[in-house]
């Protein structure tokens, strides 16, 4: 008895661990947003993922916002952000995690006029530019 009861014991505990390390993958991740608009207008930003609206927030000229990811363990994460200025709205995705190859690194965006680019951590630059605005 005492044995079967230690191995369940040990079984929940590996459990545990293994639930634990799988959370800990998708912790301490943040996204970033920079306004590098061209002539220095301000933007609204409205960021949500499926559960978490972030409300609204205004981002001026060469400020950054930030905001932790909450992803979910075994379901995909998407967060959008809608970005007004000038009068015209724009929509991406900051963050999806089924974007494995960024897995464990934050996501730090320069927003510009024709599109938004990400941060290259080994240059140091805003060099990673293959994204739209939709
Ligand atoms: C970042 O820049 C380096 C050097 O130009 C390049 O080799 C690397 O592929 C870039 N990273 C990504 C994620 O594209």
């Amino acid at each position: 008895m005492i044995t079967v009861g230690s191995s369940i014991d040990t079984l929940l505990f590996s459990l545990f661990l293994l639930v634990a390390s799988l959370m800990a993958l998708c912790e301490g991740r943040s996204v970033y947003i920079r306004n590098d608009l061209r002539n220095g207008d301000f933007i609204s930003v409205h960021c949500q993922s499926e559960d978490k609206d972030l409300g609204v927030q205004g981002l001026n000229y060469q400020r950054e916002l930030t905001f932790p990811i909450k992803a979910k363990i075994f379901k995909t994460t998407i967060y959008t952000c809608t970005l007004t200025w000038n009068g015209r709205l724009r929509r991406m995705d900051v963050f999806n995690s089924k974007w494995d190859g960024k897995l464990g690194k934050d996501l730090k965006w320069s927003i510009q006029d024709d599109r938004p680019c990400l941060l290259n951590f080994s240059t140091k630059k805003y060099d990673l530019c293959n994204y739209i605005y939709s």
